[in-house]
């Protein structure tokens, strides 16, 4: 067999993984020659298997939100797989870190834990129904909210009756909204909305005032529940529920990527309103309660906690905004960016301001070569791991191949 390491793993996996990998890791819609497989990480970076090193703009798609192979945080794990990990029962790891959650976000009175997103987001789903035995439910068109048989955003293997009961609106568009609540009447159980518009191959929007307020008083209104889907914005935009800074607290929340800095952990927070419906619902899971995630999830919060990587992580999105923008005006190269700084999505437009897929997909192969590794079509992610440095040589790669693409 023959090629680099990569390529012979990609011909391995194609005999036994159907299509050779599957999900948001594979890569089958970026440029043939990116890696699929990594040999390891460290910061804000991460190592292909012919030696290459990457500044990582995915940051395992979240959870890196402090760095890759952190010393504190895993050697918190690791003291804790010493003690006991998937045990017959949970440590008391994890009624102290519900604890520090209770105390942390404002809107949690309780915390289920549970180990992916799309746990929290099935028993947030769960918990708006089981409120008051209501059906329906609202969510943005375009949200992603996992992948579930009622939320995947392919089909396939899955039936129509399964999202019988949804009605989708426009994100940032309380008309659209207020269409859906006439829709749903007296059923409603809860409305779904994303800290900010994150979605696939779109330009990401930052929610308006006069929508988070809308959803928070239909919520109000209907005896409904609003639940935040922070599972990939959590802790990157506050250190709080996202929502917080709109002055909306939810009654749900939900989390994942980054609350253990990488470890597999998620949690699905509420308020006292939705208590007793969370505590009807039966959800369990074989890994759910192993105490090794939660340690170092306590350690992340305490780092969260008692440092500025929110505030750095953001200084070096902004520079790294600017600099693209300066790229873009002296180039005449039109690259669109939105987003927070430290969740960007950065894409080549045409002249008109459409997305130009071919220029997005050709722009992050090129910067291959320059040791940095964007995606052309789904928001990207900061870690406070970066230094100045990193942010350097991204703007001095992406000067060196914005030429290219003008041609
Ligand atoms: C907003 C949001 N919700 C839910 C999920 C599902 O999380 P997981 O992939 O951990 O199941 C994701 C994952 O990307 C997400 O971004």
């Amino acid at each position: 067999m023959g090629g680099s390491v990569n390529e012979q793993l990609k011909q391995r996996a194609q005999r036994v993984i159907p299509n050779g990998m599957y999900g948001h890791m594979s890569v089958q819609m970026q440029s043939p020659r990116t890696p699929q497989f990594f040999s390891k990480a460290k910061g804000a970076h991460m190592w292909d298997y012919e030696g290459h090193r990457y500044i990582d703009y995915l940051c395992a798609f979240g959870p890196n939100l402090l760095g890759y192979a952190h010393e504190e945080i895993d050697g918190a794990y690791i003291a804790q797989m010493k003690q006991g990990d998937s045990v017959t029962g949970p440590s008391g790891k994890m009624v102290e870190l519900c604890e520090a959650y209770v105390d942390q976000i404002t809107h949690a009175d309780w915390v289920m834990t549970c180990k992916n997103g799309t746990d929290a987001t099935t028993m947030a789903l769960m918990t708006a129904r089981a409120h008051r035995d209501k059906r329906k439910v609202l969510l943005a068109s375009g949200a992603y909210h996992g992948a579930a048989t009622w939320c995947t955003p392919v089909p396939k293997g899955t039936l129509p009756e399964e999202r019988a009961h949804f009605i989708y609106y426009q994100y940032n568009d309380v008309e659209s909204l207020n269409a859906a609540l006439d829709e749903a009447g007296d059923d409603l159980a809860g409305i779904f909305a994303a800290p900010f518009k994150h979605d696939f191959m779109t330009p990401q929007e930052l929610p308006t005032q006069a929508y988070a307020d809308a959803v928070r008083r239909a919520c109000d209104d209907k005896d409904a529940l609003l639940i935040v889907d922070d599972v990939r914005a959590g802790f990157r935009m506050e250190r709080n529920c996202s929502w917080h800074a709109l002055n909306v607290e939810p009654d749900l929340s939900t989390w994942g990527k980054s609350l253990a800095n990488g470890h597999p952990l998620s949690c699905l927070m509420g308020n006292d309103r939705a208590r007793d419906a969370a505590g009807s619902i039966f959800v369990t899971g074989s890994f759910w309660f192993a105490a090794a995630p939660m340690a170092a999830a306590l350690k992340t919060l305490e780092i969260i906690q008692s440092t500025d990587y929110l505030e750095r992580t953001v200084a070096m999105g902004e520079r790294l905004r600017d600099g693209i923008a300066g790229i873009s005006k002296d180039s005449g190269v039109p690259i669109h960016q939105s987003g927070p700084p430290q969740m960007p999505i950065i894409m080549i437009t045409d002249e008109e301001g459409q997305v130009d897929n071919k220029g997005c997909v050709a722009f992050c192969d090129k910067l291959l070569d320059h040791g940095v590794f964007f995606h052309p079509y789904h928001n990207m992610f900061l870690t406070s791991a970066m230094t100045d440095g990193d942010i350097d040589q991204t703007l001095e790669a992406i000067s060196k191949v914005v030429p290219a693409l003008a041609r």
